[in-house]
């Protein structure tokens, strides 16, 4: 038996953008995407005495069809491709995988917009890749992910990346530090289907890709400094949006309260992230952060919320 022990980040928005609607449902976004230090673990075990099956448990979950965790999904998807690729290829005539046991301690707020599900399924992707000894190039796996989950792509390279298309057509963005944040959690989550449904209802706002240039040039030619990088984020103020954030507000209004609120304890910038229910706000320092997240717990409005210092 082989064994793979592995952490999965999760990420925020930094900024999302919509840009029209396919065929099949999906929204063509404008979005970076930011991995930040909140983590899953994942334990997976890999037995070819035991008989063939995928088994995922989750502490906790027990309740949910863990058929429907994107983590079997991906395993379910990465063995079908292989057996396909090597039936094809002529290697095999046909394959039987191994048990595969895959173990969950989440950390990942879920229906949070931080991706928990997909970073842990493109984690067990990434792992069946090493275990099989790479029998896929960058474009199979990127094709895989994104059949598993419009964010999984991104989770193949973390760090911090531009994701357009559904979320697979990804261009890492290079020296974007690691700001200091608060995230704010309701206790209640958002639907995605329904947040892009509202979404759909709303008029789609033009905007220009030259100035996200722009903005990303600054923040690197701000090189990690607190003051210039402050000035960049309140200089294009308006371009840190995410079309979704209106949508979600309107079927969890506290998030607009905790907006205003991580701005009113002197964030730089508070946004939701993805489709909700978590609030970002980007500190200047760590001990910016610190002060703002004891004047919200102090304020007592948000105690039924978790909150994430990083
Ligand atoms: O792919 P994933 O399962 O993460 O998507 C969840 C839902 O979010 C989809 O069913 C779809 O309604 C919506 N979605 C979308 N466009 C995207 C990503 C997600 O409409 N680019």
């Amino acid at each position: 038996m082989e064994s793979y022990e592995i952490s999965a980040n999760a990420k925020i928005n930094l900024l999302l953008r919509i840009c029209g609607k396919l065929d099949n449902g999906y929204h063509k976004l404008y979005t970076v995407m930011h991995e930040v230090d909140i983590t899953d673990d994942i334990t997976i075990d890999i037995d070819p005495d035991r008989p063939s099956d995928i088994v995922v448990i989750c502490e906790g979950m027990e309740d949910i069809d863990p058929k429907k965790n994107l983590c079997y999904k991906a395993c379910d998807r990465f063995y079908a491709r292989l057996h396909k690729k090597l039936v094809e290829e002529g290697t095999r005539e046909r394959i039987v995988f191994p048990y595969t046991e895959i173990r969950l301690v989440k950390r990942i707020p879920s229906q949070a917009g931080m991706g928990g599900g997909s970073s842990d399924a493109a984690a067990v992707i990434l792992a069946l890749q090493d275990h099989f000894v790479n029998p896929f190039d960058e474009e199979e796996l990127n094709s895989m992910a994104v059949n598993v989950g419009a964010d999984v792509p991104f989770f193949l390279y973390g760090g911090t990346c531009l994701c357009e298309g559904v979320g697979e057509v990804i261009t890492v963005l290079d020296n974007i530090p690691k700001w200091p944040l608060l995230i704010v959690k309701p206790p209640v989550g958002v639907s995605t289907p329904r947040c892009f449904a509202e979404a759909d209802r709303m008029a789609l706002v033009e905007f220009d890709r030259d100035s996200y240039r722009r903005l990303y040039e600054d923040i690197v030619a701000a090189d990690g400094d607190a003051d210039r990088i402050a000035g960049v984020i309140a200089a294009n103020r308006d371009l840190f949006v995410n079309d979704l954030q209106a949508p979600g507000i309107s079927e969890v209004p506290v998030i607009a309260d905790i907006i205003r609120d991580l701005e009113g304890a002197g964030a730089l910038l508070s946004l939701m992230t993805g489709s909700g229910s978590a609030v970002f706000g980007i500190f200047r320092s760590g001990e910016d952060a610190a002060r703002a997240e004891k004047a919200i717990k102090e304020s007592g409005r948000y105690d039924d919320c978790a909150f994430y210092r990083i």
